[in-house]
């Protein structure tokens, strides 16, 4: 059953609604897009690309120490609506994002904002593994320097095991660190860019289909590292394979023509969606 004050929340906070696709009627959101305590806060975000209404009037929480699953159709805005959470979308000529997105309660869109600074403490991985043409060492070591954050060399090596270590990857390279990083398998590559992202002390970690490029093998690997990961950070994982978002996330988030139709805890949405569009998703009707 449907806990009524639930939808009830989702919807009050829908104050600032606006729908200027002309698309079509505004799906609300059912479940539990809020959280207590959240990392991040997004009210209200439209995404625009010229003329296309890529996500539309999204409210959500990100919540601490916590997976989220973001799963939906291709072209649902899953990927646009992730880089609006460290203004990547900034780069995307004739993008426009609209709405609130907090980190800790500060806005990431306010005029003051950095975005540099920002990209550390939100932190990207792509769904196709991108090392720097540099050394295994110098991939992890390039954003700690850029960002000042060893004082001595000493200092910078030891970011580097240790986030090596957090990737789950120091045991394979610490022999070969000064290897090019585009030498290690693609799993590794993929593990290396997490350590990279880590290497910055990040607070959130979004992560665009990380396995789509992997075997099953290296994608078991990422997926018990993402489950590691969570202690220490937020992460936002958008995944096309429900058995995926079902094993790593405490919280999945379905959308759907670029509206969020349903959150809830994982177990729940997947075994009991409340609403019939993720149902037909789920159950491989639709999609
Ligand atoms: N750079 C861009 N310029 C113009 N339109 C874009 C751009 N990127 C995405 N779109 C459009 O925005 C909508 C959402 O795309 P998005 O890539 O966010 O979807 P997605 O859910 O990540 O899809 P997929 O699962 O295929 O990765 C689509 O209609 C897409 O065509
Ligand atoms: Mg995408």
């Amino acid at each position: 059953m449907k806990p009524a004050g639930e939808v009830a929340t989702a919807r009050e906070d829908r104050s600032t609604a606006s729908d200027a696709s002309g698309a079509g009627r505004k799906e609300s959101t059912v479940g539990q897009p809020f959280v207590g305590n959240p990392r991040m806060t997004c009210r209200g975000v439209n995404v625009y690309y010229s003329q296309t209404h890529a996500v539309r009037d999204v409210s959500l929480d990100i919540g601490r120490n916590q997976v989220i699953a973001m799963i939906g159709p291709s072209g649902c805005g899953k990927s646009t609506f992730i880089r609006c959470f460290n203004r990547m979308n900034d780069t995307i000529e004739g993008c426009r994002v609209s709405g609130k997105i907090l980190l800790d309660g500060q806005d990431i869109y306010a005029r003051n904002v950095d975005v540099v600074p920002l990209r550390a403490q939100v932190g990207m991985v792509f769904q196709k593994p991108n090392p720097f043409p540099k050394s295994i060492y110098d991939n992890v070591a390039y954003g700690p320097k850029i960002h000042g954050l060893a004082r001595t060399r000493s200092e910078l090596d030891e970011i580097v095991e240790t986030s090596l270590r957090k990737a789950g990857l120091w045991e394979e390279v610490k022999d070969q660190l000064s290897h090019p990083g585009t030498s290690l398998s693609g799993g590794q590559q993929q593990r290396l860019c997490i350590a990279r992202t880590i290497a910055v002390g990040p607070e959130v970690i979004l992560m665009d289909e990380p396995c789509s490029a992997l075997d099953p093998i290296a994608t078991g690997k990422i997926e018990e590292l993402i489950d590691d990961l969570r202690r220490q950070y937020s992460i936002v994982i958008v995944t096309h394979s429900m058995q995926q978002a079902a094993r790593v996330s405490q919280r999945t988030a379905y959308f759907h023509l670029g509206d969020l139709i349903e959150v809830g805890h994982t177990e729940q949405v997947f075994t009991a969606p409340r609403h019939k569009l993720t149902q037909d998703y789920i159950t491989g009707r639709f999609g």
